[in-house]
């Protein structure tokens, strides 16, 4: 198994993190403001908010919401 994107809008996870470090953006809200992704089955949400926490933007395992809950970062 290899995740590195939003599959519904085809944004990889390396593009949204160049995004998000260009905006200093640290929520998946806020970088929606600037990229259109995860606006539809949101399965991806999990995996880009561990992506703004670590850095990583592939991931080989399966990341749910229960194990990358939201967070009230700061954006
Ligand atoms: S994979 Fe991102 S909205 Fe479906």
């Amino acid at each position: 198994m290899h995740i590195d994107r939003c599959y519904c809008f085809q944004q990889s996870f390396a593009d949204l993190k160049r995004i998000a470090d260009e905006e200093g953006v640290q929520t998946v809200d806020a970088l929606q403001e600037h990229v259109t992704f995860g606006h539809n089955c949101q399965l991806c949400h999990p995996y880009v908010r561990r992506m703004l926490r670590t850095g990583a933007v592939t991931f080989d395992r399966v990341v749910r919401a229960a194990d990358e809950p939201p967070t009230e970062a700061a954006r």
